[in-house]
């Protein structure tokens, strides 16, 4: 099946960058959002991306306008029912995802492939909220913020993803301009697998007194050639986020290298998260960024 027309489920950080992404490859794409300010916000935030790519002349002002113009956006689930394939980057929350997906397969086409981008919950817990003949056509497409600039998206096929659905999802991941890898539905994927303990290792390190966080992060950005140490990339990504992202990967392989460390739990109760929250390993409220403060023993 050649997918043509492309359906988005949530306009916020990743469904905008999907929806542009989308849009900017030739797909007519229609965006649900909960509310018209919600998708008009989400719109705002892809205008303002490509008036960059097209100050840098990355893309031209025809194709800007372009772009622009094969997205549309809506609060109706009806809008998506003749989709091609449906991605949905909703907010992280099972029962949330699986209310949306049994909506959607009352109304869609049988032909629709639903597509999940979730980072941390099971395809296949998803698909099992979908009537069998779906489930068939049930996989994960999960792509990495920023979406337009990141190259890489996983595709994730279940036990009971159909051959040719999986290979046409391959096919259109290609025809956004990524470049797909293929994983089983595995929580973590392969990204978060091989990233998350290494991550949680450096944490483990730093409660350990191996090292200070700044030699921490040196050791791996000039050691191996990281373009961030691992502490910066948690202070990025949200240590509330990756804390959650461990948890439910312990809870799935029951493993210690999964398990959240003690001092990653107490930054997350004492609300340092990162970036978003202004102090995590690193204090982002004055410059130049210095180590916060911690009493480590
Ligand atoms: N943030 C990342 O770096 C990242 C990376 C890869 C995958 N993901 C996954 O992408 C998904 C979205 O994450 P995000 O960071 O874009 O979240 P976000 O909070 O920025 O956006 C979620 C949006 O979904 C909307 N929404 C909620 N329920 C909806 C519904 N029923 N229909 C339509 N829209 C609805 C919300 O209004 C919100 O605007 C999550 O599953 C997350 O795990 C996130």
């Amino acid at each position: 099946m050649e997918i043509k027309k492309v359906g988005v489920l949530g306009c916020g950080l990743m469904g905008a960058g999907i929806a542009q992404t989308a849009a900017s490859a030739g797909f007519e794409t229609t965006v649900r959002e909960v509310s018209e300010e919600l998708w008009q916000k989400g719109f705002a935030a892809i205008e303002k991306s490509l008036e960059r790519f097209a100050a840098k002349g990355t893309i031209t002002p025809e194709q800007q306008k372009q772009t622009r113009d094969r997205l549309f956006g809506t609060t109706s689930f009806d809008d998506l029912a003749d989709c091609d394939i449906i991605i949905e980057a909703i907010i992280e929350n099972l029962g949330e995802k699986q209310t949306t997906y049994r909506q959607l397969d009352a109304i869609c086409k049988p032909e629709t492939i639903f597509a999940s981008n979730t980072s941390s919950l099971s395809i296949t817990e998803m698909m099992a909220a979908t009537s069998q003949k779906r489930q068939q056509r049930f996989i994960g497409m999960h792509f990495f913020n920023p979406v337009p600039l990141m190259k890489l998206v996983e595709v994730v096929r279940t036990i009971l993803t159909a051959p040719d659905v999986y290979e046409d999802s391959v096919a259109f991941g290609k025809n956004l301009g990524k470049v797909p890898v293929r994983a089983s539905d595995k929580t973590g994927f392969i990204v978060n697998r091989l990233l998350v303990p290494y991550m949680l290792d450096s944490i483990r390190a730093l409660e350990e007194g191996v090292g200070s966080v700044v030699d921490i992060d040196n050791a791996m950005k000039l050691g191996c050639g990281y373009p961030m140490g691992p502490l910066t990339l948690g202070d990025f990504v949200g240590l509330d986020t990756t804390y959650y992202i461990a948890e439910i990967m312990f809870n799935e392989f029951r493993e210690k290298r999964f398990a959240p460390p003690p001092l990653l739990k107490r930054m997350v109760m004492a609300g340092l998260y990162g970036r978003k929250s202004g102090r995590g390993f690193y204090d982002y409220t004055k410059d130049p960024k210095n180590p916060t403060p911690m009493n480590l023993v």
